[in-house]
């Protein structure tokens, strides 16, 4: 039986294991589902081993465990090694979505009239590394698997993969591959298939302002003592100018320019303006002057508050002038911004910008170096060609504005270059309420992943 023939005749089932993992709700973010996450580490584990790997071992780190698999069918025969992630983003707000996050269903939407799986984790990441699994069990069963293979499906990806960076280094050797293969991406649309080759990077910062030792009252006080949540509000709107440029001293002084002839090539890439707008409900784009959006996206660097709290947000009214102001701010960054240094100038800044009236407190949460991709490789031609002969298009590279940051990881202590080959859509809303998967892209995924096989066998240099 063909590969084709054989993922054909167990759709159900694929689609049904699927359904299974997403049903168990790991969020990495949140303590309360600690439990959770460890069963999601077993499921992937006796996954791996159902579809016929020769070992799994579930790998302990500091926090959750990361899955390993492999199965070797030729010693000179090249290696895949896939990573992909089991955890999620926490569900939150809860209200939002139409259907419980965790109990998937299967509806129409514009995107995707063939049906698409609701659930948090449908498309980032479970539903994406989990077709990996299935093109394995697929090319293994119909005696078509060109490549020995290695899987390493992490569980803290939602939280930073701060333990991912020792596993690494330790395991050099069992991790040894020709190519990463990584499905945790968007593609443009069904009809113009295209391969992530930039992604930014992130600093992540949590802001503290603090004014006086206690809440007053906003009679007694207001108007003689500095109100922190002020005094925040306007430290955050001074961070942009009228072009909306980023302020910050130094920021942009690694920021790459690019050529005329590379934005012209970016900016080529399908992108329907009135539709962007008309599904997000907005009147206009926004962003840094002279820049399209994809270029926005893409190739600039930006800060963005993620949220920002502090004083009395109850029900009603009470009068309170609050000790303190919090704000959650992320920068994502492009290529050779260095994310400890961004968040060092973020913190020289905040402080010499603040008024004598109040203290301010800078914690750095997590950050990522962004990282391009090439597109001379092995493994980007492999990508190419098996997308060529699944969707009878040439793929389109795209840089996106999310971050992997395990991909310069491996790109610096691996020396491989990953293969960013998703296929989400930009509307799937991933870490929103109702985050969805088209059931087509996960089938299509998993035909044109043992493509990928195929392709990176042929095209890798023998010996
Ligand atoms: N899969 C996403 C990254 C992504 C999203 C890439 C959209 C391309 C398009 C990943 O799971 C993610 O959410 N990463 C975090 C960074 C991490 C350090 C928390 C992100 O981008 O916010
Ligand atoms: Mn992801
Ligand atoms: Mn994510």
């Amino acid at each position: 039986m063909s590969v084709n023939a054989f993922i054909a005749s167990h759709k159900d089932r694929f689609l049904n294991e699927l359904l299974d993992l997403l049903r168990i709700p790991s969020v990495s973010a949140d303590p309360k589902f600690k439990e959770d996450v460890f069963r999601a580490a077993d499921f992937v584990k006796n996954s791996l081993e159902r579809a016929g790997v020769d070992r799994a071992e579930i790998c302990p780190t500091a926090g959750y465990p990361i899955v390993y698999g492999e199965k070797v069918i030729d010693p000179s025969a090249p290696t895949v090694l896939v990573y992909g992630h089991y955890d999620v983003q926490p569900a939150d707000p809860y209200e939002l979505w139409d259907s419980p996050p965790f109990d998937p269903v299967i509806k129409q939407t514009e995107e995707h009239p063939e049906g698409a799986i609701f659930a948090r984790g449908s498309a980032d990441d479970k539903g994406q590394f989990y077709m990996h699994v299935k093109a394995f069990e697929a090319m293994l069963a119909s005696g078509e698997l060109a490549c020995n293979v290695k899987f390493m499906i992490e569980g803290e990806e939602e939280v930073g993969s701060e333990n991912l960076d020792l596993f690494v280094q330790q395991n050099k050797e069992k991790l040894r591959a020709d190519v990463v293969l990584i499905s945790d991406t968007s593609m443009i649309s069904m009809d113009t298939p295209s391969v992530t080759v930039g992604l930014r990077g992130l600093a992540y910062m949590q802001v503290e302002v603090t004014g006086p030792n206690r809440d007053l009252h906003s009679g007694t006080y207001g108007g003689a003592v500095a109100n922190p949540i002020n005094i925040l509000c306007k430290m955050i709107a001074s961070l942009h100018d009228d072009e909306n440029r980023i302020t910050i001293p130094g920021f942009y002084d690694r920021v790459e320019t690019y050529s005329e002839t590379y934005r012209d090539q970016l900016n080529k890439a399908p992108f329907d303006e009135d539709d962007y707008k008309r599904k997000l409900a907005i009147a206009e784009v926004w962003g840094e002057k002279g820049y399209t959006t994809i270029e926005r996206v893409g190739i600039r660097p930006t800060l963005d508050v993620n949220g920002i709290w502090g004083g009395y947000t109850g029900e009603g009214a009470k009068t309170v002038l609050p000790s303190k102001a919090y704000a959650k701010i992320s920068m994502r960054l492009v290529p050779n911004q260095d994310h400890k240094e961004i968040a060092s100038l973020f913190e020289d800044h905040l402080k010499a910008i603040a008024p004598a009236s109040v203290k301010v407190k800078v914690v750095p949460h997590h950050g990522g170096q962004a990282a391009v991709v090439p597109t001379d490789s092995v493994g980007y031609h492999a990508a190419e060609a098996a997308i060529q002969e699944a969707f009878g298009k040439q793929a389109i590279p795209t840089r996106e504005g999310g971050s992997i940051p395990i991909t310069s990881l491996f790109q610096q202590a691996l020396g491989l270059d990953p293969i960013l080959m998703g296929f989400g859509l930009d509307t799937d809303a991933i870490h929103s309420p109702n985050e969805h998967y088209g059931v087509k892209n996960y089938f299509m995924g998993i035909e044109t992943i043992a493509l990928f096989f195929q392709h990176f066998a042929r095209l890798h240099p023998k010996g």
